[in-house]
């Protein structure tokens, strides 16, 4: 067994999901990168993990973003996984405009922006099998209407994985990983809003399953079972019918 020490990048780690993956992979030996826009969180972060090695303030919607990226997977050395949590999203039957424009610039344009930049990375190093991980949701699975933007830019996430996937093959890749996560309910900042979210899970236990799929290759991580079967019932539902349906957790 190769003794080689991993590194990895976490994009999202002040919080939730992201901040329990830097914990989980920093206790399997991981060195890890942080980063996302909270200086002094990111900084606390790094007070607690003795294999977080480096870090880098970010904001994914802002054009600098790529070069600080690769600036940061340069001080660890290189990279064997890039995993991004980040994203925001809201409830908005109210429809919002300003709230489903900034879910995209964040999920959907700030994401490809990184993605590509982490993709052009790896491309040019055949050299260093490593994965690209990111965070998409349930949500993805049919068109939620008290989240538009969010239902929708989680699709997107999930739909642009699999076209990398693809690409990977056109373009002889083959040192690349994909990895689409897609996690029910989770309890973190993000659905703290005062709604009610059923069948929540624990972000700790979640952040384990993330990293297990990924160290066996999964190319999909669906989490948990009882979410697993809760999409393959929603797949089960005609358009006709799914859009009669009231499904909402939003208090008014
Ligand atoms: N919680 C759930 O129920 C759930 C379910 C399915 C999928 N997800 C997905 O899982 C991912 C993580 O969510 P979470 O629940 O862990 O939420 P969270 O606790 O709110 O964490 C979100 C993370 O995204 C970062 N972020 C937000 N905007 C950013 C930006 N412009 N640039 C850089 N970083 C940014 C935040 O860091 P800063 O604030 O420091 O920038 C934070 O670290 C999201 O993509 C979310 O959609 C969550």
């Amino acid at each position: 067994m190769s003794t080689k020490i991993k590194r990895a990048i976490v994009m999202g780690a002040t919080s939730g999901i992201g901040r329990e993956v830097v914990r989980e992979l920093a206790r399997q030996g991981w060195q890890v990168g942080i980063t996302g826009r909270r200086d002094d969180v990111l900084r606390d972060v790094m007070a607690e993990e003795h294999q977080v090695t480096a870090m880098q303030r970010i904001d994914i919607t802002h054009d600098d973003a790529p070069e600080l990226l690769l600036q940061l997977i340069e001080r660890i050395g290189g990279i064997d996984l890039y995993f991004h949590s980040s994203g925001i999203g809201y409830q908005n039957t109210a429809l919002d405009t300003g709230k489903e424009l900034a879910t995209v610039e964040t999920n959907a344009l700030g994401f490809t922006r990184m993605v590509d930049a982490v993709f052009h990375y790896l491309a040019e190093r055949p050299e260093r099998p490593a994965g690209i991980a990111v965070i998409s949701s349930i949500a993805r699975t049919k068109g939620l209407g008290a989240a538009p933007a969010y239902s929708a830019t989680k699709r997107y996430v999930s739909h642009y994985m699999e076209c990398l996937s693809q690409l990977c093959r056109i373009r002889h890749l083959s040192h690349i990983r994909l990895h689409d996560i897609r996690p029910g309910f989770v309890r973190t900042p993000l659905i703290a809003d005062g709604n009610g979210y059923p069948m929540q899970l624990d972000p700790q236990r979640v952040a384990r399953s993330i990293v297990r799929g990924i160290g066996r290759g999964r190319s999909v991580i669906t989490i948990d079972w009882r979410y697993r079967l809760l999409v393959a019932g929603w797949r089960l539902i005609p358009r006709w019918l799914w859009v009669r349906l009231p499904i909402s957790t939003e208090k008014k």
